[in-house]
């Protein structure tokens, strides 16, 4: 073999190798078009997906049943946990008060055995009477009652999406 020969076959040689070396190249360059293409829109299909959903804040309904009346002997006070409401049963009816105070907003506390204050809010010290009017304190109104009704289950609702104006008990 002449030297002409081997060096034609070394250059052969070379250029076998470059090509596979290319060949890989091309296609790991293609593995990653596609790959970025596939990602690329699966993000743009799921952001599309998002506009479909509303962008709403799912929050508890305002209206919710607290229980039946067997729940509320005459002289209760029965705080309704996760509501912020307390539910009063007197001689003449049922009223809802709300518990979250009209300062800050803080969850106020109801006061046992005091015949002037009714509840007392923790964080700057307002007062309340059992009615729910302002005592002292930085508290600019009284607590609100809410709408209350019984369903035709004999269950009680309180409707806290409507604020008792009037402060008429529910007579059952
Ligand atoms: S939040 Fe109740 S007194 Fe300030």
């Amino acid at each position: 073999m002449s030297f002409e020969n081997s060096a034609c076959a070394a250059t052969l040689h070379d250029k076998a190798s470059d090509e596979a070396v290319n060949g890989d190249r091309r296609d790991f360059v293609k593995k990653l078009s596609v790959t970025t293409l596939v990602l690329g829109v699966g993000a743009a299909i799921v952001q599309c997906g998002r506009f479909l959903q509303p962008n709403v804040l799912y929050e508890p309904s305002r209206v919710f049943k607290v229980g039946e009346l067997s729940k509320f002997p005459i002289g209760s006070r029965i705080v309704i946990e996760g509501r912020g409401i307390e539910i009063v049963r007197e001689r003449d009816g049922f009223h809802a008060i709300s518990l979250v105070c009209t300062h800050l907003g803080c969850l106020i506390k109801p006061v046992e055995n005091d015949p002037e204050i009714g509840y007392l809010c923790p964080c700057h010290g307002s007062t309340f009477a059992h009615k729910g009017e302002v005592q002292g304190g930085p508290a600019p109104k009284d607590l609100p009652w809410y709408e209350m009704y019984l369903d035709h289950t004999g269950t009680l609702v309180v409707d806290a999406s409507k604020v008792n104006h009037k402060r008429t008990k529910l007579v059952v």
